[in-house]
Parts: structure tokens; C-alpha cells; sequence
């Protein structure tokens, strides 16, 4: 059996570089290298609402706004899944009869869901459905039996809690679920983007993004006003390039075609941080390079977006279409999860035998 790869994001916004650098670039070329049996690309919406249930209408406006960027990205529906979480009511099953094979101290040490409480304010009032979000992630993994988890760091306890639940219902009924595997970005760029503020990481709560769909004239403001190395006053002063967003941002970016095409003087990105590093090298330079980069790498992401955008309810065919096919997919393995748990009673010709011959005379 091949690998079965399966993640998905909250939609509870357009997405942004970070998300471009971090998980969406790579799930593209996971689709074209074709070394899967299945690929599952999902918008996590239930789990949207487990902290936006007084808000739906943000959740129901960016369902469309993600798929738009799924698919400018170049997520191609015929290579890989492209669904709505909701839609597949298997999953909520799941979700219940994992429940059972969990303590509520192990979800409690559970690192992320501990700070993303304290980020929420959730300490005096948190929600059922929130504090279970990481056992409704496992069902959303195992439904799947997906092999292949690509996923941020932050990602990691869910995986384990994943990992502990399937290996614990296979013990307990049978050998039904897979244990999956995290796929981490590559290097330490993509594992997390700062904000244009120089900020740890780029949020939409933060106000520190630049979105895929921020049009030329929106990106050069942002690009412009970045964060750089707040020591480097005058020209000739010498720079930092540590934490420094703009390098940071290059490095994640900028190839040696683009110094060849928008600044010929440096090769590469190392000549020109050894050039900034001895001082000389002005920062608006820096950004004009960087805006060119970026401007460059969302040109054809956004003239495809524009194109998507022009037949919105075709949008929402293809999101059908791949939460009808999860569905099968989803309900074939709940059947296996419900023969193990011996709850299948009207399949179970065993237990009517059974119950017949023990009241026969
Ligand atoms: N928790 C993920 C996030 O916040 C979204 C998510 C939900 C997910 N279910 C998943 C990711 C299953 C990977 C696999 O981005």
C-alpha cells in the first residue's frame, strides 16, 4: 500500500506567505511528484468553529477564499481531494468512539491546545468542543488512514495524540486504524515566517501579513514599510541580516535568477548579504529586490486566482465533488471501525444467531 497523504488548514482566512512557504508550496509538489496513493487537501471548518461558534458567517466567507487559494497554488482537484470537513458526518462518529480511548489530563498536557487556551482567554470558560478538537484531529487523520501527515511543529501533539489513539483502538478491537506520520517543512525558513514587522510569526491577528491574493500596489506598501535591522541608520553603516525580516524573507524566496533579472551587481543572495553585512547597501534597495521577488512568485498565482474567480459556483462543484468522494472513503472505514466495535448488529448474523438459540426451547 502507498502512501495516503491528508492536511488541511482552518479556514478562518485568506491565506499568506507564511502558509505559501510553510505547507502550501510543499503540498504542491507532494501532487506533482505522484508518490501517493491518495492525497486529501481538507478545510478544517468544524474545528474553525470550535473557536468561532458565535461567528459561522466568518467560517461560511472563507471557504471560498481558501479553496480560491488551494487551487491558484496549484492544488489540481484531479490529483488530489479537495473537501469540506463537515460534509462528512463519518467524522463526528469517529470522534465520539475516540473520545472513549482518551483521558482528559492527556488532551490537558497537550502543549498547543494549552497555549492556544491562554492565547483565546478560554482559562475561565472553555468549550467542550475546543478542548476535544485534538480527538476530532484524529478522527479527521485515522477516517483517512492516512499514512502521511504534512504539517507545522505545532502540529506535532496532535500527532501523537493521533498515533496513541489508533494504536489503542486497534488493541482494543482490532487492527482497523494506521498510525500516521508528520511531514515537517524542510529547513527553518519554512518552518516559520516572520511577520513584515520582523514579529516571530506572521497572523492574521498579528496584522502582519502578506496575502497571496494582496495585489502588486498592496504588497510594495508592505514590503516598504518591513521590518530590517533597526542598528542600520545610515548607508554605510553595516547591517545585520539576522533578524532581519527582509533577508529572512529572500532566503525563503529569492533565487539567482532573480538577482540576474532585478539585481545583476550581487550573483546570488550571499553576495549581497556579505555587501549589506560591511555596510554600503541601502534597505530600500533591499525591499525593491524583495518586492520584485515576491511580485514575481504571485503573478501567475494571482492571474489564476483571477480566473478562478470567474466561475465561483463551479468552485463550489469542486468542493462537492471531493467531499462526496472523502465521504466513501471515510464511511468505507467506519464500517471496519463499527464491525470491530461489534456494533454493527444488523450486519451481525453471530449475534442474532446467538440471541435465537439462547431463547429457543
Ligand atoms: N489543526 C490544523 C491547523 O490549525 C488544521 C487541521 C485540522 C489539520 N485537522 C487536521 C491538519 C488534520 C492536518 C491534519 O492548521
Amino acid at each position: 500500500m502507498g502512501k495516503i497523504i491528508l492536511t488541511g488548514d482552518r479556514p478562518t482566512g485568506k491565506l499568506h506567505l507564511g502558509h505559501y512557504v510553510g505547507s502550501l508550496r510543499r503540498r504542491v509538489q507532494l501532487q506533482e511528484s505522484g508518490d501517493f496513493e491518495r492525497m486529501f487537501v481538507f478545510m478544517a471548518d468544524v474545528q474553525a468553529l470550535t473557536d468561532n461558534a458565535d461567528n459561522p458567517e466568518k467560517i461560511r466567507q472563507n471557504i471560498i477564499e481558501v479553496a480560491l487559494d488551494y487551487l491558484s497554488a496549484g492544488l489540481n482537484p484531479t490529483k488530489c481531494t479537495l473537501f469540506i470537513q463537515s460534509q462528512i458526518p463519518e467524522l463526528a462518529e469517529l470522534t465520539t468512539y475516540l473520545m472513549n480511548l482518551v483521558s482528559v489530563s492527556r488532551v490537558q498536557r497537550n502543549p498547543t491546545v494549552k497555549t492556544e487556551i491562554k492565547m483565546r482567554n478560554f482559562e475561565a470558560n472553555l468549550p467542550m468542543g475546543f478542548f476535544c478538537y485534538p480527538v476530532s484531529q484524529a478522527a479527521d487523520i485515522t477516517a483517512f488512514k492516512a499514512t502521511t501527515v504534512p504539517a507545522g511543529e505545532d502540529q506535532e501533539p496532535m500527532i501523537e495524540i493521533t498515533r496513541e489513539l489508533a494504536r489503542r483502538f486497534n488493541q482494543t478491537y482490532g487492527e482497523v486504524l494506521v498510525e500516521p506520520n508528520i511531514m515537517l517543512p524542510e529547513n527553518a525558513t519554512s518552518r516559520r515566517l516572520p511577520g513584515t514587522d520582523g514579529k516571530e510569526k506572521m497572523s492574521k491577528s498579528l496584522g502582519n501579513c502578506i496575502y497571496l491574493s494582496d495585489d502588486a500596489d498592496t504588497v510594495w506598501k508592505k514590503v516598504k514599510g518591513m521590518y530590517t535591522d533597526p542598528t542600520h541608520l545610515n548607508l554605510s553603516d553595516p547591517g545585520h541580516v539576522e533578524g532581519n525580516a527582509v533577508f529572512t524573507y529572500l532566503d525563503a524566496f529569492s533565487t539567482d535568477q532573480d538577482f540576474a533579472d532585478f539585481w545583476p551587481e550581487y550573483s546570488n543572495l550571499d553576495a549581497l548579504k556579505d555587501a549589506y553585512t560591511h555596510g554600503g547597501v541601502g534597505d530600500m534597495k533591499c525591499k525593491k529586490l524583495l518586492n520584485s521577488v515576491i511580485n514575481r512568485m504571485l503573478d501567475p498565482i494571482r492571474e489564476r486566482r483571477h480566473e478562478f474567480e470567474q466561475d465561483i459556483p463551479e468552485i463550489f462543484n469542486v468542493l462537492k465533488k471531493g467531499s462526496d468522494e472523502a465521504r466513501a472513503a471515510a464511511a468505507q472505514t467506519m464500517d471496519e471501525v463499527r464491525k470491530a466495535m461489534q456494533i454493527d448488529y444488523f450486519n451481525d448474523a453471530a449475534l442474532i444467531k446467538q440471541q435465537t438459540d439462547k431463547y429457543k426451547k
